[in-house]
């Protein structure tokens, strides 16, 4: 590996991409939010009226894409932030994400982002199929009904609607389809170090993964 990878797998509404986010910033590294590329691949196929399920189609509409993190998500030169975060933006990522031959169109595409002086790459596989070889592995796991209220807490700090009971529902549909899904299940990697966030605050999570890396990293924790 050309520069060392931390990764931040785990279930939806775990607090994955704040704590990887964090632990990028302190540490000075990139960071890859792979959820988001199955999210703008979804809301580009919804535009242009992609079937989900047509995998060639897909793959094809992917090739053509140009996806840009430097300033938030960004398609084809425009900001697409708002469109990609919404509760069914991560019900479609999902469907899209069940297809092998998406998953294998977008692989190289993850690893590209390793670049020094580090990654915190961010999502379901890649303890387990993008940077496997990595002996910095994180698995967050949370009780559903814990992930909704943190889903819905988020939502309201970006003003957009949630309801906590249809948000644990799709919570536990997507956690179903990821996890039965053949290519790439979300699992923990045998070597993952797992982590039970649900009677955790942020900090404490950070804590944790913290202690667990050979690296200095400066991150005020209380
Ligand atoms: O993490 P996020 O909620 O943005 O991911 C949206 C969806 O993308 C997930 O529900 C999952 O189906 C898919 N995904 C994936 N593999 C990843 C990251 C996300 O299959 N590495």
């Amino acid at each position: 590996m050309s520069a060392p990878v931390i990764t931040i797998d785990g279930p939806s509404g775990v607090g994955k991409g704040t704590i990887s986010k964090a632990l990028a910033d302190a540490l000075g590294w990139h960071y890859l939010d792979s959820g988001a590329l199955y999210r703008i691949l979804a809301y580009a196929a919804a535009q242009a009226g992609v079937d989900f399920a047509d995998a060639d189609a897909l793959v094809a509409l992917a090739a053509s894409l140009q996806i840009d993190f430097t300033s938030g998500a960004q398609l084809n030169g425009k900001s697409v932030e708002r469109f990609i975060r919404t509760e069914q933006a991560g019900e479609y990522a999902s469907r899209v994400a069940q297809h092998p031959q998406i998953r294998s169109a977008i692989l190289e595409l993850q690893r590209g982002f390793l670049k020094p002086p580090g990654l915190v790459a961010d999502g379901r596989d890649m303890g387990t199929t993008i940077f496997p070889q990595t002996p910095h592995k994180f698995y967050l796991t949370a009780a559903a009904e814990e992930r909704a209220k943190r889903r819905y807490k988020q939502l309201k700090e970006k003003g957009l609607d949630g309801n906590i009971a249809a948000l644990f529902r799709d919570i536990q549909q997507r956690d179903e389809r990821d996890t039965n899904r053949a290519d790439s299940p979300l699992r923990p990697a045998e070597d993952a170090n797992i982590i039970d966030t649900t009677q955790l605050s942020i900090n404490e999570v950070l804590k944790k993964v913290i202690g667990q890396l050979p690296f200095e990293v400066d991150v005020p924790l209380d």
